[in-house]
């Protein structure tokens, strides 16, 4: 194993790059290993029984690279696989995407909070359990938006098409009267500035700066140096196109794929 110790983080694919642009700000000198499991996405759509195996896998790699430290950087592995993961992997530090926003709307002063999330995100109520447990007079509005995350993988950010799906999904009625939204997938604070001129006084939050903060905290070896490496299970000219356009990658990502 390699001795520098590292922050890994994974994803179903460009989501979780939200996270890692915060975790550059908040850490940038830090080693990482960014893996966006491609060949499997959407995540959302998929069983639990499936993203707790395709997670496992990821984190073996990772765990392998010298990651001391794994966010799971998508929601849907978070709520679906986040516990088994702690339970599999005793010698990692975990950092979840759901824990420290929870935490972050339970401070809040806001009383009526949405969530918009993936199937598998909403299904699993992780975010209604984990907020009963904190702020039980708190009202959550959750509803799964599975449309947003194939437009934003499949390069419709800016198109106006987002912003029609986007408004469609904030006008159900299940949302009436929220005072905060949180974006409970890594890829929807990819439509922030959509959302915002759609949301009249209703607060945004952003969830990557919350959860780097956690890692911030979490991270005990902020001396160590070194370079972001960027892992595909499945290496498309879209995806990497969309990095680029999107977050300004440009670099050599390796294809890693797993024996089934
Ligand atoms: N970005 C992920 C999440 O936060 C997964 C999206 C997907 O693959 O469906 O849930």
């Amino acid at each position: 194993m390699s001795e520098v110790k590292k922050i890994g983080l994974f994803d179903s694919g460009l989501g979780g790059l939200t996270v890692l642009r915060a975790l550059e700000r908040a850490l940038p000198d830090v080693p990482k290993v960014y893996y966006g499991d491609t060949l499997h996405l959407p995540y959302g759509d998929k069983s639990d029984e499936a993203i707790v195996r395709y997670s496992k896998r990821i984190v073996e790699f990772l765990v392998a690279q010298g990651c001391e430290l794994i966010v799971i950087a998508c929601n849907s592995a978070s709520a679906a696989a986040g516990k088994e993961l702690e339970r599999a992997f005793p010698q990692v530090a975990f950092i979840n995407v759901i824990d420290p926003v929870v935490s972050e709307v339970a401070r809040g002063a806001e009383q009526r909070v949405g969530l918009l999330g993936t199937r598998a995100t909403v299904r699993s109520g992780a975010y209604a359990d984990r907020l009963l447990k904190l702020a039980p007079e708190k009202e959550l509005c959750s509803l799964s938006t599975p449309l947003l995350v194939p437009l934003i993988e499949d390069g419709f950010l800016g198109t106006g098409i987002d912003a029609q799906v986007l408004n469609h999904y904030l006008k159900d009625e299940r949302l009436d009267g929220i005072e905060a939204l949180v974006p409970g997938c890594t890829h929807y604070p990819l439509l922030e500035k959509v959302a915002e001129e759609m949301l009249d006084g209703v607060r945004w939050i952003d969830a990557p700066a919350i959860v780097a903060q956690a890692v911030v905290e979490a991270w005990d070896y902020p001396e160590a140096v070194g370079l972001t490496r960027y892992c595909l299970s499945d290496k498309t000219d879209s995806f990497l196109a969309m990095a680029a356009q999107i977050f300004g990658i440009h670099a050599d990502w390796e294809r890693v794929r797993f024996p089934d």
